[in-house]
């Protein structure tokens, strides 16, 4: 079994999509090992984005991810990262195939629902980065 960390963004938050989000990762077979309804600030967004550091759309991702409440939860099945990457779709909701997350919900490449780990890597990082106390 792997882990992920998956973070629910504010404008799915702000809809009150996070029930329905939460149902399609269950219907997909992850479990729901951990979860909390948070708000950062700017200074940890920017931390957690670090790996973003030098692209143009940086602050303005920093901003926005801690602009409202979040949910961030670690998810556990038989390959998570990339099944978690597959259930979401493209970063960008218009490339994202039809029955994923972003198609279904996002708005924007900036509100783009979901959040997911890219590698075992950075799974773990962004675990600790959130649950690690
Ligand atoms: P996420 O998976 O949270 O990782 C970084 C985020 O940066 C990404 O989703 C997008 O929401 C956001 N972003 C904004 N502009 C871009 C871009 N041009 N390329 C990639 N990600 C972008």
């Amino acid at each position: 079994m792997e882990q992920t960390l998956s973070i629910i963004k504010p404008d799915a938050v702000e809809r009150n999509l996070d029930k329905e989000i939460k149902e399609m990762f269950k219907n997909n077979g992850f479990s729901i090992l951990n979860e909390k309804k948070i708000q950062i600030e700017k200074s940890e967004a920017e931390k957690f984005y670090k790996v973003h550091e030098t692209k143009p759309f940086y602050n303005d991702l920093c901003a926005y991810l801690s602009s409202g409440p979040i949910v961030v939860m670690i998810l556990e099945k038989d390959n998570a990262i990339l099944a978690n990457r597959e259930l979401m779709g493209a970063t960008n909701p218009v490339e994202a195939q039809e029955g994923t997350i972003r198609k279904k919900y996002g708005i924007s490449i900036d509100k783009n629902s979901v959040h997911g780990s890219d590698s075992v890597e950075n799974a773990k990082i962004e675990i600790d980065f959130f649950f690690k106390d």
